[in-house]
């Protein structure tokens, strides 16, 4: 049997499988899952084991990492898998129509939270390897797999376990399967990310809520000034408003431009998945230059004063806001964090205290757009989904893909099985079960592909 063969003939196993490992809650952001954690990270340990890998658990100083290495031979290339065992919280519970840790199939998709973001995508190259070692007994090249439980909370402990173990992660190229496709049945190979800056702000007034009535008018209120604040990031053009913020930004080449261009694009069908009124952005671009070659700034959450049922007549103490802002090219998340910082410090008014915490980001990236290692993938994805990729780029962010890049030199492939409208990080994730056993068969594929790329 060939490893195709193989795993038409498991299809169904297959996806239990993949069950299987969405039943594991493993939500890194939540303390109370860390348990689940190292449940689902010895969950794929023992998989690549039971396969014939050399497979461990590792110490990252916050949630494992599993790693696993198959060496056929030193003359064929090392490819280094990474995706992610962890997950986004499942929140807000009541929208989902199933429970969130307990798959269910509907209408062709597998649904849970993880089934795209990143189980189901990583586990397909599981299967990949799997459908060789099963048939032929061997993997055409080297196999090392690195799946983190940190990539939903920015990764914060990989980059020092990378700068750690440079030997043990040397390979040839990195595999990545953690985006989206370009749409329905249009598999693609990305060639960038936007990277992300993140920031906290609090304004303080008063030492507690105040009456309304009595102080109203004298004491500045804490929630006014954060939202005039906030209405201040941006100008009415939408450009981000923060001094020196498009210092570093790239400028897309005119290839980029015109593979852009070239994509098919229907900007009605856009607007109408996502339920909103009308398209927004930066005036003098389009929507997918708005996602894939600017930069953007947005308010995540805000929060200040009094949200319970009714009113409350009250001059809140305080009010905050969550701040996250999407890099490209050449753009930096700690500079780019103290630009805000300045540019906030600067429009404060006196009648508050200001607060800015800084957390995790990670760089943007831009990978090749051509050379044997892409072409292979091309093939690869030609077998495994019957068609050639489109080109594209991803607005949103892997903070390790630049790590592979400034820590081991390795440039990364980012083929994305997924698709936009899979509803990663929304209630209702799921995955197409058709696309994961493409994503199957185009990891099988793609071993095979990379084994005749001369290093
Ligand atoms: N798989 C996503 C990254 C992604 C999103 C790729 C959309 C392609 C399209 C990843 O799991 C993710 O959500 N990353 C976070 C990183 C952040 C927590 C630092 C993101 O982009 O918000
Ligand atoms: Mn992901
Ligand atoms: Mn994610």
């Amino acid at each position: 049997m060939d490893p195709l063969e193989y795993l038409k003939e498991n299809e169904a196993k297959s996806l239990e499988q993949l069950k299987e490992l969405l039943r594991i809650p493993s939500v890194s952001a939540q303390s109370a899952h860390k348990e689940d954690m190292i449940k689902c990270a010895k969950w794929v340990a023992g998989y690549l084991n039971n396969l014939g890998f050399k497979s461990d658990i590792m110490d990252t100083g916050g949630h494992p990492v599993v790693y696993g290495e198959y060496h056929k031979s030193d003359d064929v290339p090392t490819v280094l898998v990474y995706g992610h065992y962890d997950v986004q919280p499942p929140d807000p519970l009541d929208l989902w129509k199933s429970a969130p840790f307990d798959p269910i199939e509907e209408g062709g998709y597998l649904i849970a939270r993880g089934a795209t973001d990143d189980k189901g995508q990583m586990f397909t190259h599981l299967k990949g390897v799997e459908s060789y070692l099963k048939t032929a007994g061997s993997i055409p090249v080297n196999v090392k797999f690195l799946i983190e439980g940190e990539e939903e909370t920015a990764s914060e402990n990989l980059t020092v376990f990378i700068e750690n173990h440079k030997d043990k992660l040397k390979a040839d190229i990195v595999l990545v399967s953690d985006g989206s496709q370009y749409g329905l049945d249009m598999p693609a190979i990305n060639y960038g990310l936007r990277g992300v800056a993140s920031i906290e702000v609090k304004v303080t007034g008063p030492d507690r809520d105040l009456h309304s009535g009595s102080y109203g008018g004298s004491i500045a209120n804490p929630i006014n000034i954060l939202c005039k604040m906030i209405g201040r990031l941006h100008d009415d053009s939408g450009r981000i408003a923060i001094d020196g913020f498009y210092d570093d930004t790239y400028t897309a080449s005119d290839w980029e431009k015109e593979q852009l261009a070239e994509l098919p694009f229907d900007k009605n069908e856009y607007l109408a998945s996502t339920g909103s009124l009308k398209l927004w952005g930066e005036k003098g671009y389009t929507p997918q230059e708005h996602t894939w070659i600017r930069p953007t700034l947005d308010c995540n959450g805000i929060t200040g004063g009094y949200q319970g049922e009714g009113g409350k007549t009250i001059i809140p103490s305080w009010a905050s806001v969550k701040i996250t802002m999407r890099l490209v090219p050449n753009m930096n998340p700690d500079d780019i964090c103290d630009k805000a910082e300045a540019y906030l410090k600067k429009i404060c008014p006196d009648t508050v205290k200001l607060e800015i915490s800084k957390h995790g980001g990670a760089n943007p990236v831009q990978v090749p757009t051509d050379g044997p290692w892409l072409e292979a993938a091309a093939r690869a994805i030609k077998t495994g989904f019957g068609r050639e990729p489109f080109f594209t780029k991803e607005g949103g962010s892997i903070p390790v893909v630049e790590s592979f890049k400034s820590i081991l030199g390795l440039d990364t492939l980012l083929i994305g099985f997924g698709q936009h409208n899979d509803n990663a990080h929304s209630p209702n994730e799921r995955f197409l079960i058709r696309d994961f056993h493409r994503g199957c068969r185009t990891s099988a594929a793609l071993l095979e592909e990379l084994s005749r790329v001369m290093i």
